[in-house]
């Protein structure tokens, strides 16, 4: 069955997006860093505080696999640094698998998260001139492996609809 993933930095509208999608193609949508939260009964930011970044990675790891690996069909949304560790970018291009980077531009970015940043913990103590060095530096870094998708759409200037629309018609 078929798994079509929504990837890219935090902010660039993989929730909202894959929510639409998935009404618009009628495949349901599973978010990754929902299940992890649903696992462990943690939000994010408390899994980071209690465990540590790499104990989330592997958790991150092992629901992504298990996520690919179920029978049914889903619009698996990630997380923005998904793709990015224990060799995730490699199952972006598996069997029955479709995967889409959902690319934003640093300015797109920073004003999605500039007033959003507190469930976020890889940026939730940042000043804003901080944030939007730290978004183009890290963004820099990640976009080899968000690179590894299948399809890039990008996502500035468009509404919800237009993007959900755009990627409707890629999966045709
Ligand atoms: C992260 C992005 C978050 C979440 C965690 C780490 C990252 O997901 O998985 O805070 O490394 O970019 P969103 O992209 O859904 O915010």
């Amino acid at each position: 069955m078929k798994k079509i993933i929504l990837l890219g930095y935090m902010g660039c509208g993989k929730s909202t997006i894959a929510n639409k999608l998935s009404k618009v193609i009628q495949i349901p949508f599973v978010d990754l860093d929902e299940m992890i939260v649903e696992k462990m009964n943690l939000s994010i930011n408390a899994i980071f505080e209690k465990h540590g970044e790499i104990y989330f990675r592997k958790l991150e790891h092992d629901v992504f696999i298990e996520l690919l690996n179920a029978p049914e069909s889903f619009i698996i949304g990630l997380g923005g640094g998904t793709p990015c560790y224990a060799n995730n970018h490699e199952l972006l291009n598996g069997d029955n698998v479709v995967s889409i980077y959902l690319k934003a531009s640093i300015e797109t970015l920073f004003n999605r998260l500039a007033f959003n940043a507190s469930k976020r913990p890889l940026i939730a103590d940042k000043n804003p001139e901080e944030m939007k060095e730290f978004i183009a530096m890290h963004l820099f870094e990640r976009s080899f492996y968000y690179n590894q998708a299948q399809y890039k759409v990008v996502v500035d200037d468009k509404t919800i609809d237009q993007t959900a629309t755009e990627i409707a018609d890629l999966l045709a």
